[in-house]
């Protein structure tokens, strides 16, 4: 396994940490990333929505972006979470945002009934696009 169990449920935790502090006003819908990069060092993300809406910013290009600022390059893992029923799934903006920072990784998304489903970069993105083509 390329992460370990407990860096897995430490993901799912903070994911679902995260969507509690989402600023969803105007869809409701509040969403929790976490990503965990090489240093082992997991960052955490909410959506922030804006009046104009395009503004709005996804919980996980805000984990990202915190990361990336603290100076992570190599992202391990994402976990996604949402208090709703359907399970989430990475809007294609945020595809590509994390393919920059890897070419595959482990994706887990949650649920409001904590349930997990497991799936990878490469299968959301397939015959992607990225930096080492520059
Ligand atoms: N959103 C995320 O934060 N991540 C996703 O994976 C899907 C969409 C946010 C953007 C917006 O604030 C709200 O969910 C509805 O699109």
């Amino acid at each position: 396994m390329e992460i370990t169990a407990e860096q897995q449920q430490e993901l799912i935790r903070q994911a679902k940490d995260a969507y509690i502090k989402a600023y969803a006003p105007y869809s409701h819908y509040p969403v929790g990333a976490a990503t965990l990069w090489s240093s082992g060092k997991i960052f955490a993300g909410c959506n922030v929505e804006n009046a104009s809406y395009g503004l709005t910013v996804c919980a996980e290009r805000n984990s990202i972006f915190q990361a990336v600022s603290q100076g992570e390059r190599r992202l391990k893992a994402v976990a996604i979470a949402v208090p709703a029923e359907h399970f989430p799934s990475p809007c294609g903006a945020c595809r590509q945002v994390l393919r920059e920072f890897a070419e595959d990784c482990l994706v887990i998304l949650v649920n409001g009934q904590g349930k997990t489903r497991l799936t990878r970069l490469k299968t959301l993105l397939p015959d992607s696009f990225g930096p080492e083509f520059l």
